[in-house]
């Protein structure tokens, strides 16, 4: 994670394009928020676009926007997200979702800086692209489903963020983490302190849910106390109970 913070900072001001690897919940977006944050675009836009989650279609229109009748319901004009990201950053979450027929367009605007919008004109902008995917694009690549000159152009920069199950190094502080945030987002004063015994599950545990899991699980302890569920659920002995 040092060597991740030290490129975050390298790349932050350079504006080439990064793309961030890693399983469900390690934190790519983190990583994605902390690019735009250290870089001198952080008084502009980060837009997040999850292209896993619409039709081709309508992410389409999402991404590039329309003129005003480009299509039966296109009743006025809607700017995409490269236009309103322009000047700061647009984060392309699940990039390798992308439907075969806009990485085409997606190539354009990276090599150009130029897209043309649904029944319309040619857009000029100047939007960083931070792109995040968990899964294997070069498999994705070498199996068709995605361009190989799109692949180049948004691997210049690669982030591999690790599972935690790799840094387990990072679970006492991410627990301090989030007991802080947690104390103050939830009002409560007692202490909160997890058990030793506890403690030792969690750097035992295998974390397949990553960052986001533990987070989940000290969100559920700090409201719930369920101690003995979660000593059941994440400790590798068998279920002895009745
Ligand atoms: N280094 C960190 N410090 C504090 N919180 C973190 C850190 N990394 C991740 N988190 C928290 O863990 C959760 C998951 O992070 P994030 O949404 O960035 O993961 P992701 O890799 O984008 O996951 P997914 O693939 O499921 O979208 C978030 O609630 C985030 O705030
Ligand atoms: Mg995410």
């Amino acid at each position: 994670m040092r060597n991740i913070r030290d490129l975050i900072k390298t790349v932050a001001d350079t504006a080439l394009s990064v793309i961030i690897y890693g399983e469900t919940g390690v934190g790519k977006e983190v990583i994605a928020r902390e690019l735009h944050r250290l870089s001198n675009r952080r008084d502009k836009r980060f837009v997040k676009v999850n292209c896993a989650a619409l039709p081709s279609e309508l992410l389409e229109s999402e991404l590039f926007g329309y003129e005003r009748g480009a299509f039966t319901g296109a009743t006025r004009f809607k700017p995409g997200k490269f236009e309103i990201a322009s000047g700061g950053v647009i984060f392309l979450d699940e990039v390798g979702d992308i439907p075969l027929r806009l990485q085409a367009k997606l190539l354009q605007v990276l090599q150009n800086g130029e897209f043309s919008r649904l029944g319309g004109r040619d857009v000029k902008v100047n939007t960083w692209v931070i792109s995040a995917t968990n899964h294997d694009l070069a498999s994705d690549m070498r199996e068709t489903r995605f361009r190989e000159d799109l692949y180049y152009r948004l691997n210049i920069i690669k982030i591999d963020v690790p599972p935690l199950r790799e840094r387990r190094e990072d679970i006492p502080p991410l627990v301090d983490y989030f007991i802080k945030k947690y104390r103050s987002d939830l009002d409560i004063s007692e202490d909160f302190t997890i058990y030793p015994e506890i403690m030792d599950l969690f750097l035992q545990y295998d974390w397949p849910g990553n960052v986001m899991e533990l987070f989940n699980t000290i969100r559920r302890l700090m409201v719930m106390g369920d101690w003995e569920e979660l000593r059941r659920q994440i400790s590798s002995e068998p279920d002895t109970t009745p």
